[in-house]
């Protein structure tokens, strides 16, 4: 028997570290009941500010510093929506990071458009700027960035090749509330942002996303495609579009509410832990968090992604050292990493006879991932990436103390783990 718990040694953490998500109090039962109560359960029904979706569209888009909101069922409808809004269709590419969420593949893909796999940037594992640039073709029509777990992506650098380009830049900000690039909120600084409400984000409210824009002409067609016709007394389009229905309930409206009420409080609780974190895993050898540029001026994360350095840790596999943290009682997961264009759902989708957008002569070339490649992703995935959760910041400081306590002992018996790596290296169990 070792010392570390993966070798039968006793777990630094006695008890679970991850918080309680989502939480609530007395104010959602009252928002829900007050709902309830006026029998006007759809938006449709409850028009202007006495509309809970109307108030919450208001007030969330002014904490992102944006002009507009647009409140939608998902955050993955919002995406379809976005693309739309900015003038994406068929035989159109469309940029994403390798790494992310795969439904902002396949909303690229529902829009009839292809997209094309950029690989991330090592420091902040977000879009590599530099290798958009090169990946630009006459028939890019978007940039889709995402905020990588939170970590806004270098908008500067982003904007500057949307605009020479005359390309869209959108954003996918579903890790992103609060999170602020030269003071200024993400979604606010892109052409549209599309937020997640899922009920493990960091403003759960089960499922909802918001769109935000600075423009009244997207704004418009954004209204116009999640509701035929428009809303009343919101800005329409002056042609319908082949619209659907994706609106917010007030229930969900009336939630985002008061979830927006907890939310500063709940940012600067993270932040105060992760700066602490941060400090005390840069004295240990071989670990080592994200690059935190100067000009992201709030880091309001969803997952909080550092980074395992094996050539610094005796040559461990990362693998073996997220077994061996996770046997401690600290919860870490590789987070969004893994490069997408293997994912099954995209190189096993099933498009039905026609096999639309992958096969279509509007690309001039079969949409084939087969031999895609983005080797800082790859490496990053396999060797690299670990992650926690939101939910594990929001505890108290002796959290944070534990989790650093369970890195440096696994650090000081780096040798129990090298011979438990070897005595598992034909993959035979722990
Ligand atoms: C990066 C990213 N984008 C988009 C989404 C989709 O959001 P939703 O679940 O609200 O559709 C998610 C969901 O986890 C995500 O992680």
């Amino acid at each position: 028997m070792g010392r570390l718990a993966l070798t039968g040694g006793t777990p630094i953490v006695s008890k679970p570290l991850d918080s309680t998500w989502p939480v609530h109090d007395e104010r959602d039962e009252r928002a829900l009941l007050a709902v309830l109560q006026s029998g006007a359960w759809t938006r449709t029904r409850s028009q202007g500010a006495e509309s809970w979706v109307w108030r919450f569209e208001d007030a969330f888009a002014a904490f992102q510093d944006a002009r507009h909101g647009v409140a939608v069922a998902t955050g993955s409808s919002g995406m379809e929506l976005v693309l739309k809004a900015v003038g994406v269709e068929p035989g159109d590419e469309v940029i994403i990071p390798a790494a992310t969420w795969i439904t902002v593949a396949t909303a690229v893909i529902t829009v009839g458009a292809a997209p094309v796999f950029v690989d991330i940037d090592p420091g902040a594992y977000n879009l590599d700027a530099r290798k958009v640039a090169a990946a630009i073709t006459p028939k890019t029509r978007a940039i889709f960035c995402v905020h990588n777990g939170g970590m806004p992506a270098d908008m500067d650098a982003l904007r500057a090749l949307a605009d020479r380009h005359g390309v869209a830049l959108v954003g996918d900000c579903a890790h992103a509330h609060g999170s602020q690039w030269r003071g200024r909120g993400v979604g606010a600084i892109e052409d549209a942002g599309v937020f997640s409400f899922q009920g493990s984000k960091v403003l759960p409210l089960g499922e909802g996303g918001m769109v935000l824009t600075e423009s009244e002409e997207i704004q418009a067609r954004l209204f116009g495609y999640h509701h035929v016709n428009g809303i009343v007394g919101r800005p329409k389009p002056e042609r319908s579009l082949p619209a659907t229905n994706l609106r917010m309930t007030e229930w969900v409206g009336a939630l985002g509410l008061v979830g927006l009420e907890r939310l500063p409080d709940q940012i600067a609780t993270r932040e105060a832990n992760a700066r602490y974190l941060r400090q005390g895993l840069a004295e240990i050898p071989g670990v080592d968090s994200l690059v935190w540029d100067s000009r992201v001026t709030r880091w309001s994360f969803y997952i909080w992604h550092w980074r395992f350095v094996q050539s610094e840790f005796e040559n461990i596999q990362r693998d073996t050292f997220l077994a061996a943290l996770k046997a401690e009682g600290v919860p870490t997961s590789t987070g969004q990493t893994a490069p997408l264009y293997k994912h099954a759902a995209l190189t096993e989708m099933d498009c039905g006879r026609t096999n639309f957008p992958f096969n279509a002569r509007v690309y001039g070339r079969m949409l084939d991932y087969a031999g895609n490649t983005c080797p800082e992703t790859e490496r990053i995935a396999a060797t690299e990436a670990l992650a926690f959760s939101h939910t594990l910041f929001l505890g108290p400081r002796q959290d944070m103390d534990q989790i650093l306590d369970a890195v440096r002992k696994i650090r000081e018996n780096v040798a129990e783990l090298h011979a438990w790596e070897q005595a598992h290296a034909d993959g035979s169990p722990a």
